[in-house]
């Protein structure tokens, strides 16, 4: 099973991963999660991005795309894998392709969740995620057994740099103009899914097995 997960910032690409992993056991491939963490290790790639990501811009095409040609070469992602806000742009799917040729793969499913704006800022201001393993929790919606800690990991919560309302509002506007298109672009080689994500994470959680033919 080879995934794509595209949608919005706060759509839930990252909490509907943590449920395909356990299901499908096989690796989430976040360029977000791989980002911040470089940021955080202060490595060349971090400090490039860092200003990006902070304005809510995207880090530039070849950099990315240099990250995710090696990642999928590595063991645990045979089986397969949910790439998790990677592509993001026309040109970025572009090279996925020409990478997945070269393994001789291809896409089964890009899951396109759908959510609107206002419903977005809302769930990314209350946003709270793990340091350690990247899993998202919502003060409200989504709170985590002890506040300020990871159900999962036992990992530490922390709010985003880039949750601020200001720069969603900024995120949201790149996803219109440069990631949008790929609902056009993938809905061309059939294989596109769209799910309708104002629901629990559950019922979406329902949505995406059964698109997917369980
Ligand atoms: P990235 O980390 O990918 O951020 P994003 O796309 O903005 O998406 P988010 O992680 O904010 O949202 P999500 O859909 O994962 O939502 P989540 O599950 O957490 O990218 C960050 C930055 O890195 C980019 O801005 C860019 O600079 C750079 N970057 C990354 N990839 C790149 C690329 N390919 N090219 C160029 N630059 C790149 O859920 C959100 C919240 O909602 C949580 O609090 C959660 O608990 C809650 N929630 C989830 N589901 C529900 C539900 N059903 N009901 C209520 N609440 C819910
Ligand atoms: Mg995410
Ligand atoms: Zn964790």
């Amino acid at each position: 099973m080879d995934f794509i997960l595209l949608g919005p910032p706060g759509a839930g690409k990252g909490t509907q991963a943590k449920l395909m992993i356990d299901k499908w056991s096989i690796p989430q491939i976040s360029t977000g999660d791989i980002l911040r963490a470089a940021v955080r290790e202060g490595t060349s790639l971090g400090v490039e991005a860092k200003g990006f990501m902070d304005r809510g811009e995207l880090v530039p095409d070849r950099v990315v795309i240099g990250i995710i040609a090696e990642r999928l070469k590595e063991k645990d992602a045979r089986k397969g894998f949910i790439l998790d806000g990677f592509p993001r742009t026309i040109p970025q799917a572009e090279a996925l392709g020409t990478i997945l040729q070269d393994l001789g793969r291809n896409i089964d499913h890009v899951i396109s969740i759908e959510v609107d704006e206002e419903e977005l800022v809302r769930r990314l201001t209350g946003r709270r995620m793990c340091k350690n393993c990247g899993e998202s929790f919502h003060v409200v919606f989504n709170p985590p057994a002890r506040e300020g800690v990871c159900d999962r990991c036992k990992g530490e919560l922390y709010q985003r740099d880039d949750d601020k309302e200001e720069t969603i509002r900024q995120r949201l506007a790149v996803y219109g103009q440069q990631t949008e298109p790929l609902i056009a672009y993938y809905s061309r080689t059939g294989n596109l899914r769209r799910i309708d994500g104002f629901s629990s994470i559950e019922d979406i959680f329902s949505r995406i097995v059964e698109a997917v033919g369980g």
